[in-house]
């Protein structure tokens, strides 16, 4: 009841108030959504705009990008910075190439085993292209989960962001709701990026706010608890 009324609410919220328009989204095209969600694991929207536009011109499938030479994904990559992510999207597109026979490992699970695709890009993945039931969980929604739970748990450690997976699990949309999952998915995102920010976050603009434990007890400054490594 509780995990419906928090989806159904990000869901609506995402629709009319989110980020639209973004030329990775409406397509269901595996290739070209796991090449916008690695250029935007560590970069902001504005600044990959014109690299996902040029690799798509240069590479238009990932059987052309593991065909390049290295140096060509480097040079196009130049700019973006965290070049290691390069590496991995050219060594990922080879193994689709050789060890999935040109197509994308089918599920989210399949997917974690690409370089470079962690369980929260795979889960991105198959949730916008196959509306797989999966969570994200990178740093944003971490912080956005923590403050709707008020989660207790320090994240610094790895056990507790393993719990808040496993809540992050019961929020989804429920299975007759699965074709919400790519704007539940991006809905996460938007009010991480928009409303749940890390400083003077937007409540009152907030879908959820109603459900909030932190915003309830006063306290969204105090959440995520994390302490430094
Ligand atoms: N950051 C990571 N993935 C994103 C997406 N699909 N849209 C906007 N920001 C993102």
């Amino acid at each position: 009841r509780r995990a419906a009324s928090f989806a159904q609410q990000l869901v609506d919220w995402q629709r009319r108030h989110g980020r639209h328009g973004l030329p990775w989204q409406g397509t269901r095209d595996p290739y070209r959504v796991w090449l916008s969600e690695v250029m935007l694991q560590q970069t902001q929207v504005q600044t990959v705009l014109p690299y996902f536009t040029r690799f798509l011109q240069t590479f238009p499938t990932v059987a052309a990008l593991a065909a390049a030479p290295v140096e060509a994904v480097m040079q196009l990559w130049s700019g973006l910075g965290y070049y290691s992510r390069a590496r991995n999207l050219h060594r990922a597109a080879q193994q689709v190439v050789t060890q999935w026979g040109g197509q994308f490992p089918p599920d989210a699970q399949a997917l974690a085993t690409l370089p470079g695709v962690g369980r929260s890009t795979a889960n991105a993945i198959a949730a916008f292209c196959w509306h797989e039931r999966v969570s994200i969980l990178d740093a944003n929604v971490q912080r956005v989960l923590a403050r709707y739970l008020a989660f207790p748990e320090d994240l610094a450690s790895s056990r507790s962001v393993k719990t808040l997976w496993m809540c992050a699990e019961t929020l989804l949309p429920p299975a007759a709701r699965a074709a919400d999952m790519p704007t539940y998915t991006q809905g996460l995102m938007d009010l991480g990026a928009m409303v749940c920010t890390p400083r003077q976050p937007r409540c009152t603009q907030c879908p959820v706010a109603g459900g909030c434990l932190a915003y309830a007890a006063g306290k969204v400054a105090q959440y995520p608890r994390r302490t430094r490594k």
